[in-house]
């Protein structure tokens, strides 16, 4: 049964922007927050409405020519919710950010208009996820050493594109990524996890695409060829005058972001000195260094960064003090660099899906 509005949690709009089917995090709201993002702050990307899903009835099937003995789809290797309540579990501290976080600035920063929902910067959130490592799932359900691509899929309506129907949500991923670092999660910050965010149980892929972290998990295929499918062909890879015809590879890790705890246009007390705070994040690593800047880019000084060790699937918080000199409007910049040298350039080229805007944003206040 899928949920009338969409979306089923509360989204009070002090909290939230509402984009149709999608809810964007307002960056305000991290300012009282730690280090988490609560589940009920947590932004929402959905490709059509959230479904509710009973545990009790539910079950994983995994089949294909990458598992022994090759079961198809019509008799698959099951395993009910409480079987994964029984195998060995984990907790994982990660963001989950939306390939398109961002895209509303290559329209209002660089000009172009991408097509896709024009986020500013809350389509991002960290979380602790608790769960079944999947590697160990798919060991049990016989994966063997032919297996190149997985292709999970989830139990939410077929997606329709400009009137074609394109199938349920489903995107390959490469066996390697699937062993490696791949959670089963079905609690979110010590809770079970919420119907908006997967129940009862959904991918979490640590610094990749957000896309890839499938929710409401049906079934998994196992092949020992590559997969394919509108999600890793025709969506999250880099169309424009800079890439290939048929685009880019498709999409994998997540590049270096930040942003302020402020308002949009907020409005900013001059009599004394601010105390700025933002919080940075890469799917590259370890956040390093935070530069800000508050006169448009001409200088630039450290940010001082809160979390001595920032988990590197996570983010890491920083304050910036600032006593600007005269009231009036501002642009505050932020630019951070991860433990691989990658930084946050002035632009970016463009891309007609929106996808991965890690150009340094330009946030306006005034000084009141
Ligand atoms: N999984 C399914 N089954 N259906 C979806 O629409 N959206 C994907 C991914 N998993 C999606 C999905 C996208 S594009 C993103 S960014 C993340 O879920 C968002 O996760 P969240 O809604 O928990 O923030």
């Amino acid at each position: 049964a899928a949920a009338a509005g969409g979306i089923v949690k509360p989204l009070p709009p002090e909290l939230f922007i509402s984009h149709g089917t999608n809810a964007e995090m307002r960056w305000e709201a991290m300012r009282r927050q730690g280090y988490l993002t609560p589940a009920d702050r947590f932004f929402v990307r959905n490709h059509t409405a959230t479904p509710l899903i009973d545990a009790r009835t539910w079950s994983l099937k995994l089949w294909g020519t990458g598992l022994r003995g090759r079961p198809t789809e019509d008799s698959p290797v099951e395993l009910t919710y409480e079987d994964l309540l029984d195998l060995p579990s984990e907790t994982l501290t990660a963001s989950i950010e939306c390939t398109g976080n961002g895209r509303g600035f290559f329209a209002s920063q660089q000009g172009q208009e991408a097509s896709g929902t024009p986020w500013k910067l809350g389509a991002v959130g960290v979380a602790r996820w608790h769960g079944v490592r999947l590697s160990t799932v798919l060991r049990r359900a016989g994966i063997t050493r032919e297996a190149v691509d997985i292709m999970p899929r989830g139990l939410d309506a077929d997606y329709v594109d400009k009137g074609e129907n394109l199938g349920r949500v489903r995107r390959p991923l490469p066996v390697a990524k699937a062993m490696k670092d791949v959670l089963l999660a079905y609690r979110m910050n010590g809770a079970p996890l919420p119907a908006d965010h997967g129940h009862p149980v959904r991918l979490v892929v640590p610094s990749w695409v957000g896309i890839a972290s499938v929710k409401w998990l049906g079934d998994i295929q196992v092949a020992d060829e590559p997969l394919f499918s509108p999600w890793n062909t025709r969506f999250y890879r880099l169309f424009g005058p800079a890439y290939p015809p048929d685009g880019s590879a498709p999409l994998t890790r997540m590049n270096v972001k930040s942003a302020f705890e402020l308002p949009w246009e907020a409005e900013l007390p001059a009599a004394r000195p601010l105390a700025l705070r933002g919080r940075s994040w890469s799917g590259g690593g370890r956040i390093l260094r935070v530069e800000v800047s508050a006169d448009g880019g001409a200088t630039w000084r450290p940010a001082r960064l809160r979390d001595r060790h920032p988990d590197p699937r996570g983010w890491a918080r920083w304050e910036f003090g600032w006593q600007p000199s005269r009231p009036g409007p501002y642009e505050l910049l932020a630019r951070a660099t991860d433990e691989t040298g990658a930084t946050q350039p002035a632009t970016v080229p463009f891309n007609r899906l929106g996808y991965l805007f890690g150009a340094v944003v330009r946030h306006p206040v005034t000084v009141i």
